[in-house]
C-alpha cells in the first residue's frame, strides 16, 4: 500500500466546505481513494473509468476481485454514458427513487472497465441522496466506483470512526459528515432479467419496487439445491457483516426467547466466555442489564436498522465470544434487518 497517510476531514452534512470537496475530487481524478458519506453507509470511492484506481479499492479492503463495485453518479443524465440502453422500467424507478437508497443493475457500456464490474456485462448504478456524496461525485468527474468503506467481511461503516478503524493508512482521504441516515446498504434491483429481481433488500421495499415496475421477484430469498441461498449479487455469497464472536439468532415467543438466551449466557459465562444479546428496547428488561444491547423500539424499525452495524462492531470491540440476537418482523426495512442479521450469524437460527 503506498498510502502512508490518510487525511481525515470534517464537513457539514448539508453545506460542506467547497474547498474540501474540490480537494477530494482532485484526489479521485488523480487515481486516489476517498471514503465519503452517503445516506445508507460510508463508501470507498475511486474514479469509475480508471481500472487501476478500482484495483486499489480491492487491495485496501481485502475484497475478492470478482465482487463488483457500484458506480455512483450525481444526476440521472449521467446514466447515458455507462448504461445507455436502460429500459423504460429502469427509468421509471430512477425517476421515483433517485436520488436515494436504490442501486440498479443494468447492461453496461464498453467504457466501464472490467475491474469495476468484476468482468460482468452489467454495471450497478446508484444516485445517492446525501448532499456531500453528490457534491463529491460531481467534483470527481461524475462517476465514482464505490463499495462500502469497511474491510472485507466487517459490518459496513455507518460513521467515519468506523472507516478510520478499518481503512486508516490505506486510503488518501476520509470525509467525515457524521452518521449515515439509514445505516443499512441500498436495495439492489437487477433490471437485466425479464422480471426485476431484488438481489439485496434495503430501505426501498419490494412493494415499492412493484408499485413502479409492475412486478419484482425477491431474488435474495432464492434457495439452492443444497438448501443454501443462491446469490445473484456476487458479493452476497461472501461471509458478511460478521462479528468476530459466534452469533446465533433465536426465534419464537419473546419470553421463551429470553429464557433460552438467558440460559445460554449463564452457561457461557460459567465457562468464563463472554456473551451478550441484541434485543429490542421493549424486551431488554427480560435480560440482565450487563448483557443486553438494545437496538431500538419494535415500533420503529428504522431505529433498529440505524443501530445494527454499530452494535455488531461494538461486540467486536468488547471482545464478546457469543452473541445472541432476537429476530425481527420482516415488514418494510425489517426484511433488510433480518437479511443482514442472518448473514452476520452465518444463518444460524434456533427456534424455541
Ligand atoms: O448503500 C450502498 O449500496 C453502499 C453505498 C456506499 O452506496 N454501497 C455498497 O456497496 O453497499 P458494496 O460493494 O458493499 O455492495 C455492492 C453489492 C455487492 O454485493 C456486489 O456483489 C453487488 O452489489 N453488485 C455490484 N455490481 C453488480 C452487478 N453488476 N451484478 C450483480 N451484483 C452486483
Ligand atoms: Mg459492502
Amino acid at each position: 500500500m503506498n498510502v502512508s497517510r490518510t487525511k481525515v476531514v470534517q464537513v457539514d452534512k448539508d453545506e460542506p466546505d467547497e474547498r474540501i470537496i474540490k480537494e477530494a475530487g482532485e484526489l479521485i481524478k488523480a487515481g486516489g481513494l476517498v471514503a465519503f458519506p452517503t445516506e445508507t453507509v460510508y463508501g470507498l470511492g475511486a474514479n469509475a473509468f480508471d481500472g487501476r484506481a478500482a484495483k486499489k479499492i480491492y487491495a485496501a479492503k481485502g475484497r475478492p476481485s470478482d465482487n463488483p463495485l457500484i458506480v455512483h453518479i450525481a444526476s440521472v443524465a449521467e446514466l447515458e454514458r455507462i448504461a445507455p440502453r436502460a429500459s423504460e422500467r429502469a427509468m421509471l424507478l430512477a425517476q421515483e427513487y433517485w436520488p436515494g437508497p436504490l442501486t440498479m443493475i443494468l447492461r453496461k457500456a464498453d467504457i466501464v472497465p472490467n475491474e469495476v464490474t468484476g468482468g460482468l456485462e452489467t454495471v450497478a448504478v446508484r444516485l445517492p441522496k446525501h448532499e456531500v456524496a453528490r457534491r463529491f461525485i460531481a467534483a470527481s468527474g461524475g462517476y465514482v466506483a464505490a463499495p462500502s468503506a469497511n474491510l472485507s467481511g466487517r459490518p459496513s461503516p455507518t460513521k467515519a470512526a468506523h472507516v478510520v478503524e478499518d481503512l486508516f493508512g490505506r486510503v488518501d482521504m476520509i470525509i467525515d459528515a457524521g452518521e449515515a441516515d439509514i445505516g443499512l446498504e441500498s436495495t439492489i434491483v437487477d433490471l437485466t432479467t425479464d422480471i426485476p429481481a431484488i438481489l439485496r433488500p434495503g430501505y426501498i421495499t419490494t412493494d415499492q419496487i412493484r408499485r413502479i415496475a409492475g412486478e419484482a421477484a425477491e431474488g435474495f430469498r432464492a434457495i439452492g439445491a443444497d438448501g443454501g441461498a443462491v446469490p445473484k449479487a456476487p458479493g452476497m455469497k461472501y461471509r458478511h457483516y460478521a462479528p468476530k464472536g459466534e452469533m446465533t439468532l433465536v426465534e419464537g415467543d419473546a419470553k421463551k426467547v429470553a429464557e433460552f438466551i438467558n440460559g445460554a449466557i449463564a452457561k457461557k459465562t460459567r465457562l468464563g466466555e463472554s456473551a451478550a444479546v441484541l434485543c429490542s428496547e421493549e424486551n431488554k428488561a427480560l435480560y440482565e442489564e450487563a448483557y443486553a444491547l438494545p437496538l431500538g423500539s419494535l415500533k420503529d424499525d428504522d431505529e433498529i436498522a440505524f443501530h445494527l452495524f454499530g452494535a455488531l462492531r461494538a461486540m467486536d470491540e468488547k471482545g464478546v465470544c457469543h452473541i445472541y440476537s432476537e429476530t425481527f418482523d420482516t415488514k418494510r426495512i425489517g426484511a433488510a434487518i433480518m437479511n443482514r442479521l442472518l448473514k452476520a450469524a452465518g444463518n444460524r437460527v434456533v427456534q424455541v
